[in-house]
């Protein structure tokens, strides 16, 4: 087909018909006032620079927030419960935190947003403590919770998300130490047990789950899916690197988990790592810096691309995949359109390729606490304005929307791809 004016050389890219178009947020990023959590306590204990305090203030504000996700075309939504707002003490349980929630998931459901919920995204209740995760009743006590909001909101929630970015949570907070607990470098010992109660935990959750759901909802896991390279083409010690490292992040909580308690897999797309062998195995990420990359507010590199091989490698586990997280932290709106533009190309290929991808949900929705990054990464489709409250999409939110009323990337967007440009020398500028 051919544009309207002729030229566009290719077809449009449409997206299979119920196409899930939305955003995600997590709670605590969010709401605010998050008193009773881990990271609350950590925050005010000076683990960060600057303390959530009442961030989007959604938590009072949601009805006015998804008006606004009604406007600007989402047909879903991905959001988190907070456990320390259900259960404030153990095994103590807030009424008014089922009401609330119950409030937020009809609200939803009243505009035909579908829900996907997230039951755990990296807070805990204060009361767990330090050593929760390291203990074997955790697992236990997750899936209480998981089997409790399973059986108040069956009917409410289009697809179930256990964990959020399980290695990442496990990472951060026994090997870097920068969340809580902030066990920095703790031993392997403790490093795999709580990575076995997480695997646990979302077993029992997943079965929890099953009992509650009268319609059977799916239920999956979101995991943080990186891209990696072997930096040396012809070095075979590089390549058994790369497939090592990409077993341990990207597939090993699934196997160990089993793939039958997946129901579809959620991937949150953000990273690309060229991996090195400057001494003899002693894997190395290239360093982006050194090599000039372009990169986001976080200084993560920008290769919208490489979620095209990550679709792929998760193809033979044959379970439909949603992008539960993909999105760019930027003051710039040029780069955050095109690299939204060119990831959903990417999705697109890989959806050309086999791959069964039912769903986008970008990341974020608003502007909002970035953990120990506090709140000057700026990743929303909305902008906060965190003095008066006020929230303002940007440009790229519009953009987004032509995308979702199209369910396709349309002709005129092809000049993001390069098509249809030209260079003005009078202006020494790209048209
Ligand atoms: C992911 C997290 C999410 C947000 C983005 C930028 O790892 O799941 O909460 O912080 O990164």
């Amino acid at each position: 087909m051919r544009g309207k004016d002729g030229g566009y050389e290719e077809e449009p890219f449409v997206f299979p018909e119920g196409f899930a178009w939305g955003a995600a947020t997590s709670s605590h990023q969010v709401e605010g006032d998050n008193r009773n959590s881990d990271w609350w306590r950590f925050e005010t204990r000076g683990g960060t620079a600057h303390a959530s305090g009442v961030a989007c203030d959604q938590y009072r504000r949601f009805r006015e927030d998804f008006a606004l996700l009604g406007e600007l075309g989402h047909n879903a939504h991905r959001l988190s419960l907070e456990w320390s707002r259900f259960e404030p003490k153990k095994g103590e349980w807030s009424e008014e935190a089922f009401q609330h929630y119950r409030e937020v998931l009809q609200e939803l459901h009243a505009r035909g947003i579908k829900v996907c919920l997230t039951i755990h995204h990296f807070t805990n209740p204060a009361w767990l403590g330090a050593e929760g995760w390291e203990r074997a009743e955790t697992p236990a006590l997750f899936a209480r919770f998981a089997a409790k909001v399973a059986h108040e909101f069956d009917g409410l929630v289009d697809q179930w998300i256990t964990i959020n970015e399980p290695m990442v949570f496990l990472y951060m907070g026994w090997q870097m130490g920068r969340w809580p607990p902030a066990k920095k470098d703790a031993s392997w010992f403790t490093v795999l047990r709580v990575f076995w109660h997480l695997v646990r935990a979302h077993r029992l959750a997943y079965r929890a789950i099953k009992v509650a759901s009268r319609k059977g909802t799916p239920v999956g896991i979101a995991q943080n899916c990186q891209s990696y390279y072997a930096y040396d083409r012809h070095n075979i010690v590089a390549h058994l690197a790369v497939a090592l490292i990409d077993f341990a992040t990207n597939h090993a909580f699934y196997l160990f988990s089993r793939p039958a308690t997946h129901d579809f897999l959620g991937v949150n797309y953000y990273f690309h790592h060229r991996v090195a062998l400057r001494r003899w195995f002693r894997p190395e990420f290239i360093d982006q810096n050194e090599e000039q990359r372009e990169k986001s507010d976080m200084g993560w590199e920008l290769h919208p691309e490489g979620i095209f091989d990550v679709l792929l490698s998760l193809h033979s586990y044959r379970k439909p995949i949603f992008i539960t997280e993909c999105g760019v932290a930027t003051d710039s709106e040029e780069i955050r359109q095109r690299f939204l533009v060119n990831v959903l190309k990417h999705v697109h290929h890989a959806i050309k390729a086999g791959v069964p991808v039912r769903g986008f949900f970008y990341w974020s929705f608003l502007d909002n606490f970035e953990w120990a990054d506090g709140f000057a990464p700026h990743f929303g489709l909305v902008r906060m304005d965190y003095a008066t409250g006020k929230r303002e999409p940007r440009a790229t939110a519009y953009l987004y929307r032509h995308i979702i009323r199209a369910n396709a990337i349309d002709g005129p967007l092809f000049k993001y791809f390069g098509y249809r440009t030209a260079y003005d020398p009078r202006t020494d500028s790209v048209t």
